[in-house]
């Protein structure tokens, strides 16, 4: 997505089409479930979650929706979101991860959580799953190519896993590293980027609310395309920030490298906040198109300021979001 040279043309969005009646039917069984336990304590969480993620992609997981931070626009269909997809460890055609994402192996998988922290720790995924209580939230999910989608995501906030290892007081930044193994990842043949993909956030951004360390989808846990067994969700950043697949974390006093700002320095900014005023050198980032829900011909939507999500503005007081894109 993010080459100089698009390598086959224009990426067109998929027409419209709507949700499958499986992915709705099984949302309202969910959601019903949820709400009959509402009352219940962490122990019932964390056995659910053990129970879920015994299982491999695609199985319920149990989440408690958070509305107030959740958009009610109309969700991408479940198949647009898991078919239009960037990863490009599987390649870098929209349909590439949904066809070879299946060499991903997700267990037995362990994210080391290092750096300025008095705790570091290597966990095992399904113990880090089981460090919050899962919560459902829809996010707008904004990609620096001009379209968007609304995808109900499962997870907890990011915060709560770096609260555990203690940060000491020399972290500014965070960097998230993710999976870089060419058994089991066919587009690492390719120097399209300087693997592994890593990305960063500053701490503060880190350890905003909205900043989701995210483990399923649609009710489900992560398809491996999605970034499987565990990813970030950023939502006011575009959507290279929302790194898939991670295996590392690492707390630091300087701001880390980022692979799409080491490949492109003048396109991809540490930041990479959505601003609508401020032009990615190839695409206007001033309007997007819904996938599966806008037709082609169709005028696009304007994007917002922060994506919409205006409450991390705070974060930005006094810097100039044009030098710091
Ligand atoms: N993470 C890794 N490891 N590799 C990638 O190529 N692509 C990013 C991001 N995370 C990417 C990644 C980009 S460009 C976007 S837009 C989002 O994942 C897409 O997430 P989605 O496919 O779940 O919508």
């Amino acid at each position: 997505m993010f080459i100089k040279r698009p390598p086959n043309g224009i990426d067109l969005p998929f027409p419209s089409e709507i949700t499958p009646r499986a992915v709705y039917e099984g949302r309202r069984d969910f959601l019903a479930r949820i709400a009959a336990t509402a009352a219940v304590g962490t122990g019932i969480w964390e056995m659910a979650n053990r129970e879920a993620f015994a299982q491999a992609a695609g199985q319920r997981l149990a989440a408690q929706a958070n509305p107030a931070l959740s958009t009610s626009e109309k969700q991408t269909p479940f198949k647009d979101a898991t078919r239009y997809n960037n990863f490009y460890e599987f390649g870098t055609d929209k349909s590439d991860p949904a066809e070879n994402a299946h060499t991903l192996r997700t267990r037995p998988w362990t994210v080391t959580i290092e750096g300025e922290v008095k705790k570091p720790v290597t966990l095992d995924i399904d113990r880090l799953l089981k460090l919050a209580p899962l919560e459902e939230r829809i996010y707008r999910l904004r990609c620096v190519e001009g379209w968007s989608m609304v995808i109900p995501w499962v997870g907890y906030p990011l915060s709560h896993l770096l609260r555990q290892v203690e940060p000491t007081g020399n972290a500014r930044f965070v960097e998230f590293t993710t999976l870089a193994d060419r058994s089991q990842m066919p587009g690492l043949r390719s120097r399209v980027l300087d693997w592994p993909y890593v990305e960063g956030l500053r701490m503060d951004e880190a350890m905003h609310p909205l900043s989701l360390l995210t483990v399923g989808m649609y009710g489900q846990v992560l398809p491996n395309q999605n970034g499987a067994p565990v990813r970030l969700v950023v939502p006011w950043k575009y959507g290279f920030k929302s790194a898939k697949s991670i295996v590392r974390i690492r707390l630091l006093g300087k701001q880390p490298r980022t692979a799409w700002n080491d490949s492109a320095p003048n396109e991809y900014g540490f930041y990479s906040n959505v601003n609508p005023n401020v032009d990615h050198p190839r695409w206007s980032q001033a309007t997007e198109r819904r996938i599966g829900e806008d037709g082609f011909f169709q005028p696009k939507r304007k994007t917002l300021m922060f994506n919409g999500y205006d409450q991390v503005a705070s974060l930005y007081t006094g810097m100039d979001l044009k030098k710091f894109y």
